[in-house]
């Protein structure tokens, strides 16, 4: 029989084991993401399964982590940061841009599937804000005319 100190012991192997594999949830999320575009309910669990977790401890780490995107996107995914700096900067200025010349609607897809934008917290750039992130490409001083040429590079 174990002893009380072995049980512990192990006890805290697994612990470690388990924090690691949770590390890695956030890895796969991103293999499956890159591969289908998104992480579909199905795609969850079976990453899930892979890693030997529930659902829900999975599902935790996608909900917290706002890159990984749970609903189908556009092929061009366009995350505007949504915070201060950007705000003082232009960010709302950039936004009523977007929705009236490109036909973008925060947290929608375009209906030609081309754009999907959504909010994200600040990108770190703030020296050149307002900034985005589009398909995982930072870009800032974004004025109306700078986003149409780059948009437009974005078929
Ligand atoms: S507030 Fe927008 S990049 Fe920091």
């Amino acid at each position: 029989m174990l002893t009380e100190a072995e049980r512990h012991e192990i006890e805290e192997e697994i612990a470690a084991v388990r924090e690691h594999t949770r590390a890695a949830v956030v890895e796969a999320l991103k293999v499956v993401q890159r591969r289908r575009g998104w992480v579909s309910d199905d795609d969850l669990g079976d990453v899930a399964t892979c890693l030997g977790l529930t659902r829900t401890e999975v599902d935790a780490v996608a909900t917290f982590y706002n890159k990984i995107f749970r609903r189908q996107v556009g092929r061009h995914v366009l995350l505007i940061c949504d915070s201060v700096t950007c705000w003082i900067m232009g960010y709302h200025d950039l936004l009523e841009h977007l929705r009236a010349k490109w036909g973008m609607e925060l947290g929608e897809t375009t209906a030609d599937n081309r754009f999907t934008l959504l909010p994200v917290a600040c990108l770190g750039l703030c020296e050149q804000a307002p900034a985005m992130l589009l398909d995982g490409e930072l870009y800032g001083n974004l004025t109306p005319a700078r986003l149409d040429e780059i948009l437009a590079t974005h078929a």
